[in-house]
C-alpha cells in the first residue's frame, strides 16, 4: 500500500503559511495585486484563473482581472503588459495559457517584466533557475520539491527520471532535482525502452500528457510516484497519466488525480507572488 501524497493538504498548509505572511508584510506596509489577464473564453482556462482569484482572496493579495476578447490583437496585449509592468501596486502579472492562434506566445511571455513574472516562464527566470540564482521558480516543478519535501522524500542521490520535456514541467522540474542533487534522467516521446527506463527510478514523475499511459510495467517495487496528468476519462471522470490503481500497489507513494500536484501549482503561484510583494 503506497502512502498518498495529499497535495490539497500540503496546498492549504503553504496558503495558511502565506496568509500569515501577507498579513505581516501588510504591517510593514507591503502590499500589492496580481494582474491576471485571460484572453478568450477556454473553458479549461477560466477554471484554473477563477482558482487562481479565490487563492489570492484567500491569502489576502488583491487580484485584478483582465478578461479580454478572444479576438484582441498582439499588440494590445503587448500594450497592456507593458501600462501593468509600469505599475507599482502591480506586483505580478500572469498571462494564461494557451493563447489564441494569432498571439505568439514567447513574445508575450517575454514582454513581461522578470520582476512581475511569478510565472517563472521569461527566459531570465528560466536562465537565473538554470544557474541557481535568485528568481521565481516555475510553479509546477516548485510545487513538486515541495511536496517531496513535506512528504519526507529524500531527493539527494535519488535516481529521478522524468517523463516529459516541456518548458513548463519537464525541462524546469529537470533543474530543480538536479539542485535537490538527485541523479535525473529526461525521457520523451522518442525515447527508447521507456518502461525499462523508468523501472530505473527512485521517483517518476510523469507529465507526458497522455491519460492513464503509465502502468505497472514502468515501476519498480517502492518508487515514488508522482503523476503531472490531469484528463478527463470516458465516464467524465478526473484522471492523470498515470494508471493509479495499477500503480499504486507497487509504488511506496504516490500523487492522486486530482489532490495531488494540480493544487501545488496555485499554491507555488502565490508564493511568488508574496516572494515579489516582499522583494517589492
Ligand atoms: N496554463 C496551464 N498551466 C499554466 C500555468 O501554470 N500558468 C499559466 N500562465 N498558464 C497556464
Amino acid at each position: 500500500m503506497a502512502k498518498i501524497i495529499d497535495g490539497k493538504m500540503i496546498s492549504q498548509q503553504i496558503k495558511d503559511e502565506l496568509k500569515e505572511k501577507v498579513e505581516r508584510l501588510k504591517k510593514q506596509g507591503k502590499a500589492g495585486a496580481l494582474a491576471v489577464i485571460q484572453v478568450g473564453e477556454d473553458p479549461a482556462s477560466s477554471v484554473y484563473v477563477r482558482n487562481k482569484k479565490n487563492a489570492c482572496a484567500y491569502i489576502g493579495i488583491e487580484s485584478l482581472a483582465y478578461e479580454l476578447p478572444g479576438e484582441t490583437t498582439e499588440e494590445d496585449l503587448l500594450r497592456l503588459i507593458e501600462e501593468l509592468n509600469g505599475k507599482e501596486q502591480v506586483r505580478g502579472i500572469l498571462v494564461q495559457l494557451p493563447l489564441p492562434g494569432h498571439i505568439c506566445e514567447d513574445k508575450v511571455i517575454q514582454a513581461i517584466s522578470p520582476e512581475k513574472d511569478v510565472d517563472g516562464f521569461h527566459p531570465q527566470s528560466v536562465g537565473a533557475m538554470t544557474i541557481g540564482e535568485p528568481g521565481f521558480l516555475s510553479c509546477t516543478p516548485a510545487g513538486i520539491i515541495q511536496l517531496l519535501k513535506r512528504s519526507d522524500v529524500e531527493i539527494a542521490g535519488k535516481h529521478c527520471v522524468i517523463i516529459g520535456r516541456s518548458n513548463i514541467v519537464g525541462k524546469p522540474m529537470a533543474l530543480l532535482m538536479l539542485r535537490e542533487n538527485a541523479t535525473v534522467t529526461i525521457t520523451h516521446s522518442k525515447t527508447r525502452n521507456l518502461p525499462e527506463l523508468c523501472r530505473q527510478a527512485d521517483i517518476l514523475i510523469v507529465a507526458m500528457g497522455k491519460p492513464q499511459f503509465v502502468g505497472a510495467e514502468y515501476i519498480k517495487e517502492g518508487a515514488v510516484v508522482i503523476d503531472v496528468g490531469i484528463h478527463r476519462d470516458e465516464n467524465n471522470k478526473l484522471c492523470g497519466d498515470v494508471k493509479y490503481a495499477e500503480v499504486e500497489p507497487i509504488a511506496s507513494a504516490i500523487t492522486p488525480v486530482p489532490g495531488g500536484v494540480g493544487p501545488m501549482t496555485i499554491a507555488m503561484l502565490m508564493n511568488n507572488c508574496v516572494q515579489s510583494i516582499e522583494e517589492g
